[in-house]
């Protein structure tokens, strides 16, 4: 997804942040590309020594940052950015939707989000989860929220839809504000779903 940006616009930007990032894998990527910091935002620190070791890794570790904060009850703790990526991490709020609105709200440039399609078997399946987690003494929710209500929660604060793709279940965006990365076009594509993947490409591939 880190493809529907245009390369100037990456090397553009002065500053990117992760939300829900865990180990920081794309905002590492886009570090790479030439922007010029980065940080991620976790509520989990146990992803923060791997993040570290990742940053080190690559040779980024003076230029990127880790930050413990619920970025939806504490937004005053995170620093605007000029491209703001979350991926798969709508999801794992029941606020995903507002949790939306905050990003956009801290992308002076872009935002790029993936989440989950609102379809039917993934709705019933998040209503199946609860025995099952209970059963298993899981704390994890999964949560499918309206693709619609995630644009409108991302559109409310001036952005526009610059990008969209979707695979079999998953389906990303990018927002953007007026006039950034010199480029209003609108692209959308079907395919095969790399979003889903667990796997991260750090070779300065398209993700
Ligand atoms: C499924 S993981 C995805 C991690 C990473 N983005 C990836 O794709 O590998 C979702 C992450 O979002 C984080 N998260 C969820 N809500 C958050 C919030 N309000 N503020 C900060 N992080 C949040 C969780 O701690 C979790 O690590």
């Amino acid at each position: 997804m880190l493809s529907a940006l245009p390369a100037r616009a990456i090397a553009g930007a002065r500053r990117v942040l992760e939300i829900g990032g865990g180990i920081g894998a794309l905002q590492a990527e886009l570090l790479l590309r030439g922007a010029g910091t980065g940080e991620v935002i976790e509520l989990l620190g146990v992803y923060e020594p791997y993040a570290r070791r990742l940053a080190e890794r690559l040779g980024i570790a003076d230029r990127t940052t880790f930050r413990v904060a619920d970025v939806i009850d504490a937004p005053e703790q995170a620093e605007a950015a000029d491209i703001v990526l979350m991926n798969r991490v709508v999801c794992c709020s029941a606020d995903g939707v507002r949790l939306t609105e905050v990003a956009a709200d801290l992308a002076r440039g872009a935002l790029v989000l993936s989440h989950p399609r609102y379809l039917r078997v993934l709705r019933w399946a998040a209503r199946f989860q609860e025995p099952l987690a209970r059963l298993f003494r899981r704390r994890y929710r999964f949560y499918i929220h309206p693709r619609t209500a995630i644009h409108r929660a991302a559109s409310s604060t001036g952005m526009s839809l610059f990008a969209t793709w979707h695979g079999a279940f998953w389906e990303y965006s990018v927002f953007t504000r007026p006039g950034w990365g010199g480029n209003s076009a609108l692209h959308t594509s079907d395919g095969a779903n790399p979003i889903g993947a667990r796997h991260v490409d750090l070779g300065g591939r398209p993700l």
